[in-house]
């Protein structure tokens, strides 16, 4: 048993090879304004009382829980600095990671977080009692296991009348005890269809909301894992992730006509997450390749470190939930508090010094953030393009 559990330990994640350190996360300033200037203007706060009142009836109407609206942009007499609150939306954030990152982006000041989840009551609870103020976020639902509520949400958040400035892709399930599929509302395995598919048609459609955001740096973030990269240590453990030649996913990964798996494999829990991780790093890139250029959005990706608390363990069994902290703590030595890697994701939203698009973030043993190299199935560029084109069909797009 013990043999078992440590193999089933050395899943872990250890510590990425390490190619280029970059700044740190700076608080204090953003883009060079101080957000304290954002207040004091009269006509900012006549702008932000009339902008409030209409934001809380077309959320009311969209029946999402609104809680204040952002500040509002003012010129200053220098130049047009915008000086509104971005706004984020972040998947998954009732919980671990996203929840870490809600509130290290809402502490700043700076930051309006959009809450896209699928429990609403237990969002508010999760936001109260990360004592996040109840002007700093917006509980909008969606449940990423459909794409009619995927469509729901974009809608909603439209009605809101909100600028996007930052997505954040963050939300997953994974699975590894599961014996049998289970699928999303649209007839996908759930892992490939909660994390990837319901994250690629998000992503798609706010593409143009981000585009038509005024600022000065809008990003689409897409959270992978060193575990589906396998040229780590941690991506070596089997079940490794293999998309193959995607005759699962061009079938629908929906086990009647074909496949649960994307490979077209027998079903492995593990597995489809890790492919689904492998979908989430190549989607990032194919979104640079396609549409870094013309739009000026920064793509990026990260792997935050082991997170060995969150909840995305809660399947597994009970001997690895209780092993696997202690195990990362002072064997691998790669445990991330949730608020560090709360820090460390916030930080991509919003670092003015992390804008480079297409990159994959990782962070050093003294928590510097550097560009880490991708596996060579995370980085294959045919393949990006062809899981791209068959998701497009499976959510409708093409
Ligand atoms: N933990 C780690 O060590 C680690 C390492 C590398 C990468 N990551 C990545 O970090 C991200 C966050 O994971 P975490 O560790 O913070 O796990 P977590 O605490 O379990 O958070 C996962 C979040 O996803 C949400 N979610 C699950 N299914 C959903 C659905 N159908 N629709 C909408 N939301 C859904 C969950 O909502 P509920 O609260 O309603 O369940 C929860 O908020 C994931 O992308 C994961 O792959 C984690």
């Amino acid at each position: 048993m013990a043999l078992q559990a440590s193999s089933l330990l050395s899943s872990a994640f250890v510590s990425p090879k390490e190619v280029k350190v970059n700044g740190g996360i700076k608080d204090s300033v953003f883009l060079g304004v101080s957000f304290s200037e954002s207040v004091k203007s009269d006509i900012n706060s006549t702008l932000l009382r009339s902008k409030r009142m209409n934001m809380q009836s077309v959320i009311v109407k969209a029946q999402t829980t609104a809680t204040d609206a952002p500040a509002v942009s003012q010129a200053t007499p220098d130049s047009k600095k915008t000086l509104r609150k971005g706004n984020v939306i972040i998947t998954g954030a009732s919980s671990g990671l996203g929840l870490a990152t809600a509130k290290a982006l809402a502490e700043s000041g700076k930051w309006h977080v959009i809450m896209a989840c699928r429990d609403f009551l237990k969002t508010e609870k999760a936001a109260k009692s990360a004592g996040m103020t109840k002007d700093s976020y917006t509980v909008m639902h969606l449940d990423l296991a459909s794409l009619d509520s995927v469509r729901q949400f974009i809608d909603n958040f439209r009605r809101s009348d909100m600028p996007l400035d930052v997505l954040v892709c963050n939300a997953a399930v994974y699975q590894p005890t599961a014996s049998q599929p289970s699928y999303t509302a649209d007839g996908f395995e759930m892992s490939v269809g909660v994390n990837h598919l319901g994250h690629f048609l998000l992503a798609r459609e706010l593409l143009d909301d981000l585009k038509n955001s005024d600022y000065p740096s809008k990003r689409l973030i897409i959270v992978g894992s060193i575990t589906g990269n396998t040229n780590t240590l941690a991506g070596n453990v089997p079940p490794k992730a293999n998309l193959g030649d995607l005759r699962g996913l061009a079938g629908g990964v929906n086990g009647m006509s074909g496949s649960a798996m994307i490979d077209g494999g027998d079903f492995d829990g593990a597995k489809a997450y890790k492919d689904s991780k492998v979908c989430n790093m190549l989607m990032m890139q194919e979104f640079h390749r396609r549409f870094h250029e013309e739009t000026g959005i920064t793509f990026a990706s990260l792997y935050p470190g082991c997170i060995a608390t969150t909840g995305l363990f809660r399947e597994h069994i009970p001997l690895f939930r209780l092993l696997f902290p202690p195990f990362q703590k002072y064997i691998t030595k790669g445990f991330v508090s949730e608020d560090d890697a709360g820090r460390r994701l916030a930080q991509v939203v919003s670092d003015p010094s992390l804008t480079k698009s297409g990159v994959y973030w990782s962070w050093n043993q003294n928590s510097a953030s550097f560009e880490n190299q991708l596996s060579k199935e995370a980085s294959d560029a045919d393949k990006a393009k062809r899981v791209w084109e068959l998701s497009e069909k499976l959510v409708g797009l093409a």
